[in-house]
């Protein structure tokens, strides 16, 4: 190798692995600062107790958040059962989580019905209501998206809502999610992996 060529060559290199640095800290950047500012952020709501919980309530523990409504016939509960089962399954990695449900259907899903419906699912579930508008903000938050089905009966409707639960590390920021299909095994694979112990 003459050292022209070989000049040229740790010059490649060098340019390379400068690409590969700098691209990489883009892409890390992009995703903390990306994601961190997409999913979460402040919020005031009402738990099962009739407490006051707020984004600061849930900070120092890990926590799974489900958006949903407890009329829901079928996807509601189906999450809801995921979670506890996945819960279930980490055993004492469980206690550093805590699982949350967030209704999108307000006017129907008071403080009493909460707590009734609480008795359904894992026992440190925190369920969530509040006012339609602190409703829409915790939604608009985390990028939910929900919707009263057009029906003729006025108690008597069901809730279009996205089916996604997030997995938020204890200072809020959003870590990853699972949809609709997942599974308790999945579920519990991927916590144990994020939350470690
Ligand atoms: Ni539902």
């Amino acid at each position: 190798m003459s050292t022209r060529t070989f000049v040229l060559v740790v010059t490649l290199l060098s340019a390379a692995l400068a690409a590969t640095v700098v691209g990489g800290y883009l892409i890390w950047t992009r995703t903390q600062e990306g994601t961190a500012a997409l999913i979460g952020g402040p919020f005031e709501l009402v738990d099962q107790s009739g407490r006051t919980v707020t984004d600061a309530t849930l900070k120092g523990k890990w926590s799974l958040i489900y958006f949903g409504y407890t009329f829901c016939p079928d996807v509601c509960p189906t999450s809801l059962t995921v979670m506890t089962q996945a819960l279930d399954q980490i055993g004492p990695v469980a206690d550093k989580v805590v699982p949350v449900f967030i209704t999108v259907d307000p006017e129907r899903d008071t403080v009493e019905q909460l707590a009734g419906y609480h008795d359904h699912f894992h026992p440190s579930f925190v369920m969530l209501t509040g006012t339609p508008a602190q409703v829409k903000e915790v939604a608009k938050a985390y990028r939910v998206y929900y919707r009263k089905a057009e029906t003729e009966a006025s108690t008597d409707y069901l809730m279009d809502h996205s089916s996604i639960t997030y997995l938020m590390d204890p200072n809020g920021n959003y870590v990853t999610h699972f949809g609709h299909d997942a599974t308790p095994e999945g579920m519990a694979k991927t916590i144990r992996e994020k939350v470690g112990g």
